[in-house]
């Protein structure tokens, strides 16, 4: 990091729960970084609406399930200012501005767009959903954010927000910061395939109770090569060696020994696996239950944060209408 003043945003679409893998990503090093710099944190929904239109009652009841999830993990509401997006008009106004500047063929060719759309099996790409990364840059530009945490897979949307706001700079006035993302740690499936993702079944969600944690990893799969308990193992390939890296557990040394040699079974690691995801969970747990408790002052909260984004874009659009000329009249 180049600069000691940095401004974060970033968010998560609101199509069901987090899990693990999110946190590992993103979540872990936004708690980190809220104790240092300003940070705004969206919740995704217009973004949402991109693949799931049809279900606005998921989205809903995703903004609710996503905010606990954000608190669970340690985000601080006296820290981070949480908001929703569709909640913030400015937003969609400065997509249309920035809509001006990005070519068809340029978001074809997005490497994420390209992917999602054949994972869902689009034929053709509704325009919203193909439009989707200029709604992100206007995400990033309207507090004028110049760092974003998230998942590698979202490397290609933060290129395109920086192309965006350098073009918007070039042309008009210099508003915007050029945004630079930050990644996370990638964490590999339950089933050792993919990444850990919820639509491929292989995830963990943060809110997973302790038996659920242990039944999950009971099924994860691991080094193909150890059949029987004295063969040797690959922990370097192996899913469940990776969480015990990834979650930071105590045994993870001792592991890669005596795995390598097949002095322990796959059973008791995956067992201390889950051990120790468990222990990262339980005050998740706590403090999720604390706040499901509390209805009304989750609710307070997201309308406060909202109210500040809002505000904050407010003050932006005006900025951008006078840069481009185009502050006829104050209404
Ligand atoms: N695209 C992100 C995701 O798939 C969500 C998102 C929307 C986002 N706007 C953002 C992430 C702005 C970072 C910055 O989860």
């Amino acid at each position: 990091m180049n600069t000691n003043q940095e401004l974060i945003l970033t968010g998560d679409r609101t199509t069901g729960q987090l899990h693990l893998g999110h946190y590992v990503g993103s979540l872990r090093s936004r708690v980190e970084l809220q104790e240092t710099y300003k940070t705004y944190i969206l919740l995704a929904d217009v973004q949402a609406l991109t693949t799931h239109y049809d279900q606005p009652e998921l989205i809903a009841n995703s903004v609710h399930q996503v905010t606990l999830d954000y608190l669970a993990v340690g985000i601080d509401p006296n820290k981070t200012t949480l908001f929703i997006q569709s909640m913030i008009p400015e937003i969609a106004e400065l997509t249309v501005i920035f809509s001006m500047f990005v070519t068809v063929n340029t978001l074809r060719h997005n490497p994420t767009i390209k992917t999602e759309a054949r994972d869902r099996g689009y034929t053709d790409l509704y325009y919203g959903f193909l439009g989707y990364p200029v709604s992100q840059a206007a995400d990033i530009a309207f507090c004028k954010a110049t760092l974003v945490p998230a998942g590698e897979d979202q490397i290609p949307h933060v290129e395109t927000a920086r192309k965006l706001v350098r073009r918007f700079n070039e042309l008009y006035a210099p508003v915007f910061p050029e945004p630079r993302i930050l990644t996370g740690e990638r964490l590999g499936g339950l089933d050792g395939i993919g990444k850990m993702s919820k639509s491929m079944g292989n995830a963990i969600s943060l809110n997973a109770t302790p038996d659920d944690v242990k039944a999950k990893l009971t099924k994860a799969k691991t080094d193909p090569a150890r059949i029987h308990r004295s063969d040797p193992g690959h922990p370097d390939i192996c899913p469940v060696y990776a969480y015990h890296q990834l979650f930071r557990s105590i045994y993870a040394d001792d592991i890669h020994a005596s795995c390598s040699q097949g002095k322990i079974g796959c059973t008791d690691c995956k067992q201390l696996a889950g051990g120790a995801i468990n222990e990262l969970l339980e005050p998740f747990r706590e403090r999720r239950n604390y706040y499901e408790q509390r209805e009304n002052e989750v609710k307070e909260m997201l309308i406060e944060g909202t109210r500040q984004a809002r505000n904050t874009a407010k003050e932006t659009m005006l900025e951008v209408r006078e840069a481009m000329g185009i502050r006829y009249f104050d209404v």
